[in-house]
């Protein structure tokens, strides 16, 4: 009989978090590389669940990256003087600020809900937080299913709103969150540029899965195409007041070196935010998109 003790094996683990969304990945070392049978895997469990959440993986930014491209190409967000020095890819996300009193993050990122870069043409597909340092207390992220926003929205609100299109402006709620945060920077014309406003269908196809979702955000969607102005905010109300019903959300409570991957065009997510003088830091990618349609 060999003396040899087999060696310790981790198995891939796929489990639901939460009957609105989520799952938790377990048996699974991102460091390491990543066979094509584990991604199809989770590449299906994502698709499934919007959420997943990967436990304890101790990885750079750069496996960071890797991972990130397997699912398509990457998104550099508009913000550049919060990139992580020589990761243009990653988007730092912190409240932290440095010796000379400068944010070293984004500090405010995602304090209304919204989808990530719902702003742009191809908006993104998802987005991957890796957690750096947590605070003690708060600093959750909450996300809402918009395709169980989808599939219970009264008829005449799915009537309302069925072949619309609204708009989508990163500038919309930019100078509101300057004038709270003054640490915000001023964009220069170049940025502004760059965030021109778009148009999307109101409803979407997930392009992968086939289900609708609602496709608005309190963020970042200004109003309905073709609708006076009273009418398109009372829409758009409603809209956003039925996608956060608390049946949709799931909370994520941050477990130190979580790395969390969502769906955007499945979910909304929303940052709860932390006390002022607490850490909170986190590494972002972000995967471009389709045209929703
Ligand atoms: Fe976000």
């Amino acid at each position: 009989m060999s003396t040899l003790a087999a060696s310790p094996t981790r198995t891939l683990q796929i489990r639901p978090l939460h009957a609105a969304l989520g799952a938790e990945v377990l048996g699974l070392d991102l460091s390491q590389p990543l066979a094509d049978d584990d991604f199809r895997r989770i590449h299906r469990a994502h698709l499934d669940h919007h959420v997943l959440v990967f436990r304890d993986q101790r990885i750079t930014p750069a496996q960071q990256i890797e991972f990130s491209r397997r699912f398509g190409p990457l998104q550099i967000h508009v913000l550049r003087q919060f990139q992580l020095p020589g990761h243009p890819e990653i988007l730092v996300v912190s409240n932290i600020k440095d010796d000379q009193g400068q944010p070293i993050g984004l500090g405010d990122a995602g304090h209304y809900w919204h989808s990530d870069l719902s702003y742009k043409e191809k908006p993104s597909l998802g987005s991957m937080l890796h957690a750096q340092e947590l605070p003690a207390e708060g600093g959750d992220t909450l996300f809402a299913n918009m395709h169980l926003a989808w599939d219970t929205l009264p008829a005449h609100l799915k009537q309302a709103v069925q072949g619309k299109r609204a708009k989508h402006s990163y500038l919309a709620k930019y100078e509101a969150l300057r004038a709270r945060n003054p640490w915000r920077p001023k964009l220069t014309e170049a940025q502004i540029a760059e965030v021109a406003p778009v148009l999307h269908p109101i409803v979407r196809t997930h392009p992968e899965t086939g289900r609708k979702a609602l496709f608005v955000s309190e963020h970042f969607t200004t109003r309905i195409e073709g609708l006076p102005d009273d009418e398109s905010q009372a829409l758009l109300g409603e809209l956003f007041a039925h996608s956060v019903k608390p049946e949709h959300l799931y909370r994520h409570v941050w477990q130190a070196h979580d790395m969390v991957f969502w769906d955007n065009r499945s979910l909304m997510h929303l940052a709860a935010g932390c006390p002022d003088h607490l850490r909170r830091r986190l590494n972002r990618t972000t995967i471009e998109g389709d045209v929703p349609f």
